[in-house]
């Protein structure tokens, strides 16, 4: 089987988790917060190489000010000071996303963690933030259009290859994809870079998705048969 080296969550359901208890959602991002530092911590122990995590989408300022305002804090207290763990086991944090129209102190605390764990090598932690899938293939292709123009590149040279070292992270193809609470699709998630991988959803809401269930996630990418187009000769 494929190593795993590249897993991707997107972390759906601490909204309705926090409704279930009947606490306000920000309750539900708080209890996600920890249990991405655990999973995070468990893929280190896993031998994970590539973590990437779907923490805003370009989609979600659609929210209230009030959610959008307590997620922008809850951001910069995890990369100041909860993180703190992550960098002690050798994770270094990278983002994806665009930085416009994110808060100065939001940018401040994400530039802090990214200059910090910068030379950590267990475990890429690719966080998407201000995110869209649109947005980075248009992103990157604006910037290889600008490269052509300088005459640094020429047409001829853009191929697969280049076209993912362009992106905002040079990162390789996502070998698992794990969505949680229940929704089958991708908004608007990484999908140049998913464009093989085996998808996993489950009903479990994010901020009951502990390590026990990541385990699970990780068996079952064990137990398919990928083939890339190709055909598996038989033994
Ligand atoms: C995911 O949980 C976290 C973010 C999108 C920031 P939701 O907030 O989408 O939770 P539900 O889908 O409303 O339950
Ligand atoms: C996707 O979840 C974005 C993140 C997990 C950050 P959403 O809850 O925003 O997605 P939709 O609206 O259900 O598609
Ligand atoms: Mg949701």
């Amino acid at each position: 089987m494929e190593e795993l080296k590249h897993v991707a969550i997107i972390m759906d359901g601490n909204g309705r988790w926090a409704k279930k208890r009947g606490l306000n959602r920000s309750m539900g991002h708080k209890e996600g917060s920890k249990v991405l530092e655990e999973l995070c911590l468990h893929a280190v122990s896993k031998k994970i190489s590539y973590l990437s995590v779907f923490a805003f989408s370009t989609e979600n300022f659609k929210r209230s000010k009030e959610e959008v305002d307590f997620l922008m804090n809850l951001f910069i207290e995890m990369f100041r000071k909860k993180f703190k763990e992550l960098h002690k086991h050798g994770v270094k944090v990278v983002f994806s996303g665009r930085r416009e129209p994110l808060r100065q102190d939001v940018l401040a605390s994400m530039d802090e963690i990214v200059e910090k764990t910068k030379d950590n090598d267990k475990l890429v932690f690719n966080i998407c933030l201000n995110y869209g899938g649109h947005t980075e293939i248009i992103d990157t292709t604006k910037k290889i259009c600008q490269n052509v123009i300088d005459g640094k590149i020429t047409l001829d040279d853009i191929d697969d290859n280049l076209f993912s070292k362009e992106l905002y992270q040079d990162l390789p193809p996502i070998d698992l994809l794990i969505r949680t609470s229940g929704e089958y699709r991708v908004s608007n998630f990484m999908l140049w870079q998913m464009s093989y991988s085996e998808f996993y959803f489950t009903d479990t809401l994010f901020p009951d998705f502990h390590k026990e269930e990541f385990d699970k996630a990780i068996l079952a990418y064990y137990e398919r048969d990928r083939k890339f187009g190709g055909v598996k000769l038989e033994k």
